[in-house]
């Protein structure tokens, strides 16, 4: 009797161990989301770095897991505040995204960059209408003729920032994705929106279509730094509350009379707006006294144009000093315009070496600009020179050998040491360790 006690304890011990070990592998593994989202996410209430880590916000993060549809997406939790679903591979959005029968009263924040992303739906996004803040950097958005989808945008109702950096195909042309872009902002009445982020996307000119941002009719801030603009070249004065454009590192190295006149026009009736033109190869000739004399006189806040550095020039003593430096600016001879192309790479060394001494702002604009996923996209885009390319990938691979030959000779060392570290980040890893990354800080506006 008594081991027929025993023999039945230890099953019931051996049952329970076996219960709460599964419950808790299951605790483990689940993350708080539904079983949908297969363990992949995280679910709960989180800081980030949207509002600048303000207040903890229920967050459900689908970062880096593998996805390739959002279908899980369909049971996203009713009080999600933020979704962050990034580094995953959807090259289409499906027709509804979130649960058309759910209410998402408190979706404040999407982030789908970094997803592949190629066709939206028109009707991809539903059950949105108290997001303020999406962000769509990195992908690979076809929005042009044959794929136009006006409507992608439009029932975002109250958004107030759109990040749509590096979104963009690069097999598209610019200007053509740029009308499709006056379309679906046409289409959208998007009216509350305040910030639009379009850095990075290859636009060498919005000429063809000037009024491509009046829709956005509360707009104060227009990012188009990291492009190719070789002027200032779109309709403003349909913008009453702009205060704000970014046009660094283009390819601008003087402002047309047109430009100067529209801004001149702008500022009759306001009293400000800030221009950021840092970083442009700047060409100080004759052709350039016009637009010296404008900085020196306009009402245009043109962000330390002081120390703008002349990239090329005449007199070529001009090349490399600061626009409060230069005096004498004369035409160039005609032997010298056959030289275009070294001249271009001067500017690029230029442009990229001193990047590192020109202040940063000091105005209160948006200067979230995103994680980058990228690696080696931190900084400066777009100016890399083929050499530091070149130089930089052999230091990557060579480095890369040094470390596998290290860590071959000592891999039981090194397994013993990573081993318990590894565990703990793969099970624990969670919302703690955003503070120490690299944060873009977002001004509050
Ligand atoms: C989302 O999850 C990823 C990886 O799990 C983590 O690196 C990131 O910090 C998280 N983001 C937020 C805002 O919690
Ligand atoms: C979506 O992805 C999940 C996991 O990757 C997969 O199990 C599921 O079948 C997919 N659903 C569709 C509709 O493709
Ligand atoms: C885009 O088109 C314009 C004219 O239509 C052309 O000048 C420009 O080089 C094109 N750019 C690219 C990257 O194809
Ligand atoms: C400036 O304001 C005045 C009066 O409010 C108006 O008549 C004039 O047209 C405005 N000028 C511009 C350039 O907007
Ligand atoms: C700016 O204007 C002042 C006088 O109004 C003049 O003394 C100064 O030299 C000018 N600076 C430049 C860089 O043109």
């Amino acid at each position: 009797m008594r081991t027929l006690m025993t023999y039945l304890g230890a099953i019931v011990f051996l049952l329970l161990l076996e219960i709460s070990s599964s419950a808790a592998d299951q605790k483990a593994t689940s993350t708080q989301c539904p079983k949908s989202f297969a363990g992949r996410c995280h679910c709960g209430l989180a800081y980030s770095i949207y509002d600048n880590y303000d207040r903890k916000k229920y967050t459900v993060n689908c970062t880096n897991t593998g996805f390739n549809n959002v279908s899980m997406l369909l049971d996203l939790p009713e009080n999600t505040e933020v979704l962050i679903f990034v580094g995953n591979s959807v090259p289409s959005l499906p027709p509804n995204v979130l649960d058309n029968f759910k209410n998402y009263d408190n979706l404040e924040i999407i982030d789908m960059s970094n997803n592949h992303i190629r066709f939206i739906q028109g009707k991809s996004f539903h059950k949105v209408y108290n997001v303020k803040t999406l962000i769509l950097d990195h992908n690979d958005i076809d929005i042009s003729q044959e794929n136009v989808r006006p409507r992608i945008l439009s029932n975002f109702e109250n958004l107030e920032r759109l990040h749509m950096t590096n979104a963009f195909t690069e097999k598209i042309n610019a200007s053509e994705y740029l009308l499709s872009l006056e379309d679906i902002f046409f289409e959208s009445d998007l009216i509350y929106l305040k910030v639009l982020h379009l850095e990075q996307n290859e636009i060498w000119s919005v000429g063809t279509n000037k009024r491509v941002f009046c829709d956005l009719v509360k707009l104060e801030q227009i990012m188009l730094g990291d492009n190719r603009l070789t002027d200032f070249d779109f309709t403003i004065d349909c913008l009453p509350e702009l205060r704000f454009i970014d046009l660094e590192r283009n390819m601008i190295s003087r402002l047309s009379d047109d430009a100067m006149k529209t801004l001149d026009m702008f500022m009759v009736n306001r009293t400000k707006l800030q221009i950021k033109l840092d970083d442009n190869p700047f060409d100080c000739d004759c052709r350039s006294k016009n637009f010296l004399q404008w900085l020196n006189k306009t009402k245009v806040d043109i962000m330390h144009w002081k120390k703008f550095d002349c990239i090329s020039g005449f007199p070529e003593s001009n090349t490399g000093k600061t626009f409060s430096q230069v005096k004498d600016m004369r035409c160039p001879g005609i032997s010298n315009s056959g030289n275009k192309n070294d001249k271009e790479t001067v500017i690029k060394e230029n442009t990229r070496s001193r990047n590192t001494n020109i202040p940063r702002t000091d105005i209160d604009v948006e200067t979230y600009k995103g994680p980058h996923y990228f690696n080696g996209d931190r900084g400066s885009y777009g100016n890399h020179s083929s050499a530091t390319v070149g130089i930089l990938s052999f230091l990557l691979v060579f480095t890369t050998s040094l470390l596998m030959a290290v860590a071959y000779f000592q891999r039981k060392k090194i397994k013993d040491v990573l081993m318990p570290h590894w565990d703990y980040v793969t099970r624990k890893i969670g919302y703690t360790g955003i503070a120490d990354e690299e944060a873009p800080k977002e001004a509050h506006v």
